[in-house]
């Protein structure tokens, strides 16, 4: 790091302190510097240094090259940049995980002293707002170098469980899907646009034109990212990542720390439907793709009856092997059966 910028990152750590101790109520625990952070290693250049070799190898992939968020591993992980909760809980949430990220980053264990390095060189990179004070005075600091968590009698309301937040995921409400739906319900929704124009597609058998017109409505609908003109009725997500959004959060409801024997159980349950789901949206592309690419008119009228079949599937599931039933099993789960298992989970 150059000299210029650790002038900089110096200016801005103070301008910091001076923002958070106007802020009114822990005035008076701030000492004539503004009040600072716990972190033995702060301000410590050489800590810096090492922090942000230590920082681009754990924790870069998520929060990203600058800690601004945008990493390509976990999606909404937060601008370390602008973090407030103050010192002790930077340590916990590294060790212990904070909602959708791991213990560690999920990269294994770091010593007290690289986190405190990690948090010498985040401090560097503050924005205005950020605050890397602890908020008020219960918080004990500097053991031996390490930063002991603050005493746990401070009761905060009852946060959500970090399976369950997964699993709002899926139910309730994902960032990135139109709207903000969960994953569930915006795979219904494009499955519904699917069936929709696959019947339209199978209105007349004889008509080729008709079929991959309407056809690639169905594709749109299952894999958005297929049609170049990106032009179609779907909502432009899509089955397919729809699905593999569902099997991600299922993943890390499943694998969290605090996950209940009935999710761990209807986890694989769950897994095992939304896997079916992707497998189905994989042969409607490829059959959407051949009868698109121009499958003799026979072809393409079976495909075209094919795809009808696999969206009812997806959104229903199948009686595969013939015992009367619609399990969560290979072959036989759909989206009936992912919320059904979903339901179960307590
Ligand atoms: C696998 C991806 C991933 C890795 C690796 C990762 N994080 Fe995170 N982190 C996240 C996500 C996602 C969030 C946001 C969680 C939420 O709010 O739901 C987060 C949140 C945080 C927060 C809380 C931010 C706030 O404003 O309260 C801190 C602090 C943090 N991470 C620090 C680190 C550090 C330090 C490392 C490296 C040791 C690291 N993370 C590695 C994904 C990751």
């Amino acid at each position: 790091m150059t000299l210029r910028r650790l002038t900089l990152a110096a200016c801005v750590a103070m301008v910091a302190a001076m923002v958070w101790a106007g802020g009114g109520n822990i005035a008076e625990a701030v000492g004539e510097e503004g009040k600072k952070s716990p972190n033995p290693l702060s301000g410590d250049k050489e800590a810096e240094a090492a922090g942000q070799t230590i920082y681009r190898a754990n924790c870069a992939y998520c929060h990203g090259m600058r800690a601004d968020g945008r990493g390509r591993g976990l999606p909404n992980s937060a601008d370390l940049r602008k973090f407030k909760r103050g010192y002790t809980k930077f340590v916990q949430t590294v060790k212990e995980g904070y909602k959708t990220m791991p213990e560690w980053g999920g990269m294994g264990e770091i010593s007290d002293e690289q986190i405190n390095q990690i948090g010498a060189y985040l401090e560097t990179l503050a924005k205005r707002n950020a605050n890397w004070a602890d908020p008020d005075e219960t918080s004990e600091v500097e053991e031996e170098g390490q930063v002991i968590p603050a005493s746990s009698t401070t009761s905060e309301p009852a946060e959500p469980k970090e399976y369950q937040i997964h699993i709002g995921h899926i139910l309730t409400s994902w960032t990135d899907t139109p709207g903000e739906v969960g994953l569930a319900t915006i795979l219904e929704q494009e499955a519904m646009i699917a069936k929709e124009h696959a019947g339209y597609a199978v209105t007349d058998l004889e008509d080729l034109p008709n079929i991959q017109l309407h056809t690639r409505h169905v594709r749109h609908a299952v894999d958005p990212t297929k049609e170049r003109s990106g032009e179609g009725p779907g909502m432009g997500y899509g089955i397919v990542k729809a699905a593999a959004g569902i099997i991600q959060h299922m993943e890390f409801a499943r694998d969290a720390g605090d996950a209940s024997e009935s999710a761990k159980i209807h986890a694989e349950h769950v897994l095992a439907s939304a896997r079916n789901i992707q497998f189905w949206a994989g042969k409607t592309v490829d059959k959407a793709g051949q009868i698109i690419g121009g499958a003799s008119p026979v072809s393409s009228a079976f495909y075209a009856e094919e795809i009808v079949e696999r969206i009812d599937w997806i959104l229903n599931g199948v009686d595969a092997n013939g015992d009367g039933n619609v399990s969560w099993e290979e072959g036989e789960g759909g989206l009936a059966q992912v919320r059904a298992h979903l339901s179960y989970i307590e």
